[in-house]
């Protein structure tokens, strides 16, 4: 792993770069130069999906790079329709990202009109227990969904992904993922570029010579969440590693903690029902 990036310690001993790099509606065009301009910018986090589509793409540019395996850390996750079949989807994930293992597989939703996300949770212990996947975790997990797999699975997730932004700071949800050794990973950090464009985080950026990306990603690295904002932008990728040698301070930080309004710029899970 790049020396530059922080590690997160997970509940089952493996550690996971709080820094990565994010590819939802990253087209099959565009996939392969962003991911390599990503590698090349140091980023070695990748979070996929099997729903994005574009998991071939991330293996070629993975195979490209000629970095180690070891140097990776690639998440992907299983779709909603395959939760009563989570060994042959993590293995089909595998195949098109031309990997043997991926870092940490995710239960994408917990889906309860579609899907079975207990049922599914049982099989993700044997996905982890037949080497295919170094960690197992879940997203857009709430306090119910947690509580409905824990009470009867003692495997718990190591990552909980969730919408989390300035505008949606998910603190009783990023508070009871810490209660049960759960590390929240905060997807759409930028709020799909929303939260950008708030007064405040302007003023920080300002005042700091950085930009509205960089400290609204520099707040989610010293609030502790693990981040992987999406770009198709080279200037803009390069931009958003560019985050270890500032700091907001604390008057900063509770600037943006003061911004919480219950913003959601994607689907809540209690409604989603794909
Ligand atoms: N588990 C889930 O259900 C779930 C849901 C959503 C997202 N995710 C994961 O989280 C990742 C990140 O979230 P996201 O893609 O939803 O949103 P995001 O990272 O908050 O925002 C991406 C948007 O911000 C723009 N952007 C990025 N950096 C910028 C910068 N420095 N200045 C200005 N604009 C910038 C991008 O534009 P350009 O690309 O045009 O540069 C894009 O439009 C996803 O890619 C995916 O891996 C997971």
């Amino acid at each position: 792993m790049t020396d530059v990036v922080p590690t997160v310690a997970l509940n089952d001993g493996n550690l996971i770069p709080q820094l990565g790099f994010g590819v939802w509606q990253v087209s099959t065009e565009d996939i392969v130069p962003a991911v390599s301009t990503a590698l090349e910018t140091g980023y070695r986090h990748i979070d996929t999906a099997a729903v994005y589509g574009n998991e071939e793409g991330v293996g070629k540019a993975i195979k490209d790079s000629g970095l180690a395996r070891d140097d990776l850390f690639v998440t992907t996750k299983l779709w909603n329709d395959q939760h009563h079949n989570v060994v042959d989807a993590a293995k089909k994930s595998l195949d098109k990202l031309g990997l043997d293992q991926v870092n940490l597989y995710l239960i994408h939703w917990p889906s309860p009109a579609k899907g079975d996300f207990t049922k599914a949770w049982e099989q993700m212990q044997e996905v982890r227990s037949l080497g295919l996947a170094k960690s197992i975790g879940v997203s857009n997990f709430h306090q119910v969904h947690l509580d409905a797999i824990l009470a009867i699975i003692d495997t718990v997730p190591a990552v909980n992904q969730i919408e989390l932004h300035p505008t949606l700071a998910q603190r009783e949800l990023t508070a009871y993922n810490a209660s049960k050794g759960i590390v929240t990973e905060a997807y759409s950090p930028l709020g799909l570029s929303k939260d950008l464009e708030n007064a405040a985080v302007i003023e920080i950026a300002d005042k700091l010579n950085r930009t509205a990306a960089q400290v609204i990603l520099r707040w989610h690295l010293q609030r502790g969440h693990v981040v992987f904002p999406k770009s198709v932008t080279p200037h803009r990728i390069k931009e958003n590693f560019r985050l270890f040698d500032f700091e907001l301070d604390k008057a900063d930080l509770k600037a943006i903690d003061a911004l919480d309004a219950g913003n959601r710029v994607g689907v809540d899970p209690e409604v989603a029902d794909f």
